[in-house]
């Protein structure tokens, strides 16, 4: 599985442990950046990973920024993403199971590197349940963006 992963400032050091933890799974991890804490703008690096995601580059994607608020923002405006900010293992499992959501946000200030990790395995675990009332609703989202 090929992941694409971004985030700022404020997730450096929570996306290094969860890219060695894919890496150590065997996925091949695509890094957009930042790697470094000197401030910068979620959207110059949500917008790498939301587009890698939506040209199947990667076939799914992880943003974190101090919230995952700013940088869900950001993923959401890109054509074909469905971007989810998740505070845990339930959050994870729904938004994949109703919404085939692609690309997981978290927040760095606000949730902890193992519910992160377990948020993470989680998200990337579970299936879309298929179901026609999710399919008929992800369907009129995507006439929105038309
Ligand atoms: C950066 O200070 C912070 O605003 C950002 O990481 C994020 O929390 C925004 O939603």
């Amino acid at each position: 599985m090929k992941i694409a992963i971004a985030n700022d400032h404020a997730a450096v050091a929570l996306k290094n442990e969860i890219k060695q933890m894919l890496e150590e799974q065997g996925m091949e991890v695509i890094n957009f950046g930042t790697d470094t804490n000197d401030s910068c703008d979620y959207p110059d690096f949500g917008s790498k990973c939301a587009r890698a995601v939506a040209n199947h580059e990667a076939d799914y994607g992880i943003v974190i920024c101090g919230t995952g608020i700013g940088i869900s923002i950001a993923c959401n405006k890109i054509k074909g993403i469905r971007c989810a900010l998740c505070k845990d293992v339930t959050d994870a499992r729904l938004t994949r199971e109703h919404n085939d959501a692609n690309i997981l946000s978290m927040g760095a200030r606000t949730t902890g590197p193992e519910t992160a990790k377990d948020i993470v395995n989680t998200f990337l675990n579970t299936p879309f349940s298929e179901g026609a009332n999710h399919k008929r609703r992800i369907a009129k989202i995507k006439d929105l963006e038309s």
